[in-house]
């Protein structure tokens, strides 16, 4: 309760703060959308303003976001932000009107044309949600260091079946997939049955059952970079390394990716290589990048 002291001065700012820790706490797959707050208000306070582009928060966030085991290609949990919480309006970049109706929110594909911001009322309080949000974020992932399976299985087996996604994000860090062993003591562990258990680690495309290379490179393949040449890339990378989207060398040491919208798109075409962001790119480019790996 005490995180909430300084929003006291914003009743219904509270209320949705409030509801959104409640949420992360009865249904902990919904911790993706405090890492999004998180990482508009970093952005925010890094920028002196409260308006961020969508393009640039949700690059951000996919760069950042796999440390913790977060899909930060997923932007369902950002847009839940706009919709569900009412925390955020969207206003287009070249001027008009801002959309804070959580219906045309939903109808509104935010792409590179929109920036977000706290809605007006809550925009005085952006330096407080900050603080809100690192503290809360904290909080959650408070228990997080200890990181043996059996640690992560004691974590998330009293909420047995909500506790599935984390549990496996957070065992995946482990050895960087999901082995067959892993999943059969997570099924065990969580009392959720294996069939289940399979079902979630192939539904999403950041958890991976088969074994995957220590450095992933994850090209765009978007319209601003296909249109600036991000075949060229994505071919020299295939030609150099032997695969194909998705597949990993045969040492072991990377994984190629297909990617949406990394947020560099004024630099296109883009692709990163492990955490690091490289812009401009040309086929001379990333083989010279390549070869330094
Ligand atoms: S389209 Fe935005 S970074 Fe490629």
């Amino acid at each position: 309760m005490s995180l909430l002291k300084h929003l006291r001065s914003n009743a219904e700012l509270t209320a949705a703060l409030d509801r959104l820790r409640d949420d992360i706490r009865s249904d902990s797959t919904k911790l993706p959308i405090l890492f999004w707050l998180r990482a508009y208000t970093i952005l925010a306070l890094e920028r002196d303003s409260v308006s961020v582009r969508w393009s640039k928060l949700s690059g951000f966030v996919s760069r950042t976001a796999r440390e913790f085991g977060i899909n930060g290609l997923d932007h369902a949990p950002g847009r839940a932000l706009l919709t569900a919480y009412e925390l955020f309006q969207a206003t287009p970049i070249d001027g008009g009107a801002s959309v804070s109706d959580p219906d045309q929110l939903r109808a509104l594909d935010l792409g590179r044309n929109f920036q977000v911001e706290l809605r007006p009322l809550y925009q005085p309080e952006l330096s407080r949600v900050h603080d809100w949000a690192i503290e809360t974020w904290d909080e959650f992932r408070a228990g997080a260091e200890n990181k043996t399976l059996a640690a992560i299985l004691a974590r998330w087996a009293p909420v047995g079946k909500s506790g599935l996604l984390p549990a496996l994000i957070e065992a995946q860090e482990l050895e960087g997939w999901l082995s067959r062993e892993t999943l059969v003591a997570i099924a065990q562990g969580l009392q959720v049955p294996l069939s289940h258990v399979y079902g979630v680690a192939d539904f999403y495309a950041h958890l991976y059952t088969k074994p995957v290379g220590k450095i992933f490179i994850r090209v765009c393949d978007d319209v601003p970079c296909y249109l600036a040449g991000s075949e060229d890339i994505l071919h020299r990378v295939k030609n150099l390394l032997w695969v194909r989207n998705g597949e990993t060398t045969a040492d072991g040491r990377f994984t190629l990716e297909h990617v949406p919208c990394l947020g560099h798109c004024d630099h296109a075409p883009v692709a990163m290589i492990g955490t690091q962001v490289h812009e401009n790119l040309t086929p001379e480019k990333i083989s010279a990048l390549l070869r330094t790996e």
